[in-house]
């Protein structure tokens, strides 16, 4: 047995025999680290069946089998599937710790009482998880909880029980005897995840892995462990708020611009199918600064507050700080409103925040975002039964946006009396089917003349 030195990529993977400073395949500063493998045997901890021969098939005789989807019990996270999961797919759960994701996870193994699901828990004892089931006020005679870290033992298991739904929570405390370095490492995560893909193919067992996320929001262990696996699930939302998002950055199965809403509650994670009564405030008063988009996230539109503080800057340079929304667009927009409608915000400190702590990439929020800012600045309040949808370009014109009827559909139920959109999305025959009045606006400046007189 010999046991060797090898350096390996945070990042990437990739594997030197010295220390680097770059890594020459992702480029990287400061990713090396050490590790000493010792390899000592090369079995797998499987026995696969033996393998047949395959044949090519030309694509015109290939059959399309509508893929079977199992229901998880939980819409949420169907959705961001895809519609449910499919059979034999590892599916890989990132976040930041304290996040929910094992609550989430636990959840799903024990609601999903149609499946002979198994828990494996390398990071809670069996009483812990007990105590968690207890909490989120589930019980399953379907669900089996072991706490394991020895890959081998989970495979043996795994074989044994052939469970619908397998749970490992946390891939970066799992364990295997094929290679000697401590779990979490880059080979101890590679070779397990290896093995488990192994596993699920071969069995036809649908696997959610939990990964752990770095200090600069990138998942634990290296890239390489997004490569192997089929989907990956982000999992997010600020600690401090209610509100959890899981989100498709990766999905063999499905689309990746769809999205899961949760609220943390005393008892686990409360599935949220209609976002925009949660997203919006609900104060009585108005107050200047605050402007709301009729976004869509996915494919499902929602209504997003958007609040704005605009001061006197207190230093020579001013301040801008935006959450939940690109720095550098609201940047972009300070500008289009200093040079195209001759407001002065140079001087100004600009604040910017997206209530309920979600993240929107949606490029129709621009606009509420610049009558937020407006608002604020004018200290003139926007008047709540009004919303808006347009995106803003660097000449200051009101862009339309995609799947404007959605939007208005949306606003109209949630009791809004009036859109502001586009001239652009003046569709023929477009207000007569709705109720709500239907604004149109197509430069910047004219929109502060419509909002403010
Ligand atoms: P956890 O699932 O352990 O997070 P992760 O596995 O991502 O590290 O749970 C995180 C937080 O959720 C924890 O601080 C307590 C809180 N929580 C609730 O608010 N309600 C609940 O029912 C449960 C189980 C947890
Ligand atoms: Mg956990």
């Amino acid at each position: 047995m010999k046991t060797k030195t090898i350096f390996f990529c945070k990042e990437c993977g990739a594997q030197s025999p010295k220390w680097l400073g770059k890594c020459p395949a992702c480029g990287n500063w400061n990713t090396y680290e050490e590790e000493n493998v010792q390899v000592t045997s090369n079995k797998s901890a499987l026995t696969l069946p033996k393998k047949e021969k395959t044949k090519p098939k030309l694509l015109s005789g290939i059959n399309l089998q509508e893929q079977t989807r199992i229901d998880t019990g939980n819409n949420e996270f169907n959705r961001v599937l895809g519609g449910g999961l499919v059979p034999g797919t590892i599916i890989l759960i990132g976040g930041e710790p304290g996040i929910g994701k094992s609550t989430l996870a636990l959840q799903i193994a024990l609601k999903a009482t149609n499946l002979k699901t198994l828990y494996i828990s390398g990071e809670e004892s069996e009483q812990q998880i007990k105590l968690r089931a207890l909490r989120i006020n589930k019980n399953s005679d379907n669900c089996l909880i072991l706490n394991e870290s020895s890959l081998e033992n989970i495979v043996f298991h795994a074989i044994e029980i052939k469970p619908d739904l397998l749970v490992i929570d946390s891939i970066q405390t799992m364990q295997t005897e094929k290679v000697e370095s401590s779990p979490g490492t880059v080979t101890q995560i590679r070779e397990c995840t290896n093995e488990l893909l192994k596993l699920a193919k071969t069995y036809s067992i649908p696997t959610i892995l939990i990964g752990h996320i770095t200090k600069d929001g990138s998942l634990a262990g290296p890239k390489l462990l997004e490569h192997m696996v089929d989907t990956v699930l982000q999992f997010e939302g600020d600690r401090n708020h209610i509100y959890r998002i899981i989100r498709a950055v990766k999905n063999r199965f499905g689309s990746t611009s769809e999205l899961g809403i949760f609220e943390m509650q005393q008892s686990g994670l409360r599935e949220v199918s209609n976002p925009s009564e949660l997203l919006l405030s609900h104060y009585e008063e108005d107050i200047s600064g605050v402007a709301i988009s009729a976004s869509i996230e996915g494919i499902r539109p929602f209504l997003i507050e958007v609040q704005a503080l605009v001061s006197s800057a207190v230093y020579g340079t001013p301040q801008r700080s935006s959450t939940g929304f690109d720095l550098r667009r609201l940047n972009m927009l300070l500008a289009v409103l200093e040079k195209r409608a001759g407001f002065r915000l140079a001087q100004k400190d600009v604040f910017l925040n997206i209530a309920g702590g979600i993240k929107v990439d949606d490029p129709a929020i621009d606009l509420a975002v610049i009558c937020a800012i407006l608002s604020s600045d004018q200290d003139l309040s926007i008047d709540r039964t009004k919303c808006f949808a347009g995106e803003v370009g660097l000449t200051g014109e009101i862009r339309p946006v995609t799947r404007i009827e959605q939007r208005i559909i949306e606003a109209e139920k949630l009791g809004f009396t009036e859109i502001f959109i586009s001239k652009h999305n003046k569709i023929q025959s477009l207000q007569s089917k709705f109720k709500i009045k239907i604004s149109f606006a197509s430069k910047v400046d004219e929109v502060f003349k419509t909002m403010f007189g």
